[in-house]
């Protein structure tokens, strides 16, 4: 059970996120929506802890992650895995050990530097990257990879971590609309299959409505919608983008049909299980 109350983050006299609270008491799949500056991403950042608030409360069963320090702190952000629009991969390594980071962040500093790995380790890696459609690519450099292949494997990582919950900031913004797809199918899984709370600031409307079990509307760091995305009316979207309405409306993903060399149901995992 997450309870978020009147959580508050101010920069100067600029309130980036003004007294926001909704509770989620079983795993859904949350889309935020939003003007540029509404105040997204400082929730999100709040909540795995990578800013303070500057007040309320975010209740996870009860304890409040606010409060947290040292290991504790560590182990909830542990449990709050992020995605982010780029990626965020370590270029030069290899896909396999980019999605092992994902547990040895949390292990020791010096097996992860020297990039020691249990034979479990690596096939709970090469499992999730099957899953995901991105084993083939597991011996190549990460920087070789597709945005959109890129951003599986980070998903790949997250979920390396065994989080509780996966916070994604505009994890499609930077993909066409076919990999769009992919990545937001395969955060549906998560949340479907593994019962994981997904988070996602999404830019475009078409998306919240698509994947997403609930829609939150922010407006100058406040929630001024929250409620099924069919409860998502035209003129309510107006209202929440205001100038920006347009853009929003624009960017369909779900009309482009799955095809070409990307397609998921082309991938190859036993070649790549047995290059490893
Ligand atoms: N580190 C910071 N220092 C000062 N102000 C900040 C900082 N981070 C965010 N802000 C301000 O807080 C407000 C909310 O920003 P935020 O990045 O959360 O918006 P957003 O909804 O994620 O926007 P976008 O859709 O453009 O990503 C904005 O006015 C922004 O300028
Ligand atoms: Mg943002």
């Amino acid at each position: 059970m997450l309870e978020i109350k009147s959580l508050t983050k101010k920069f100067g006299d600029n309130v980036a996120v003004n007294e926001l609270s909704f509770s989620v008491s079983e795993p859904q799949i949350i889309g935020i929506i939003g003007r540029s500056g509404a105040g997204k991403s400082t929730f999100l950042r709040m909540m795995n802890r990578m800013t303070d608030a500057t007040s309320g409360e975010l209740l996870v069963d009860g304890t409040d992650v606010l409060s947290l320090k040292g290991q504790a702190k560590m182990d909830w952000q542990r449990n709050c895995a992020m995605i982010f629009q780029q990626f965020n991969l370590v270029p030069r390594l290899n896909v396999l050990t980019n999605v092992i980071l994902g547990r040895l962040n949390q292990q020791s500093i010096l097996r992860s530097s020297l990039l020691f790995f249990t034979q479990s380790e690596r096939h709970e890696a090469l499992r999730l990257m099957d899953r995901f459609g991105v084993a083939q690519t597991a011996l190549q450099r990460a920087e070789t990879l597709s945005g959109g292949q890129q951003q599986r494997v980070a998903i790949c990582r997250a979920m390396m971590q065994q989080p509780k919950f996966i916070l994604a900031d505009e994890p499609i913004a930077s993909l066409d609309p076919l990999n769009a797809r992919l990545v937001m199918e395969a955060l549906q899984k998560i949340n479907q299959e593994e019962k994981i709370t997904v988070i996602c600031n999404l830019h475009t409307l078409d998306t919240a409505r698509t994947y997403c079990d609930r829609v939150i509307g922010m407006r100058e760091g406040q929630k001024v919608f929250d409620d099924v995305p069919t409860a998502l009316t035209d003129t309510m979207a107006r209202e929440i983008y205001g100038a920006e309405a347009e853009e929003a409306f624009e960017g369909s993903i779900t009309s482009t049909s799955l095809g070409g060399d990307e397609s998921a149901a082309q991938l190859e995992p036993e070649a790549a299980r047995a290059a490893v």
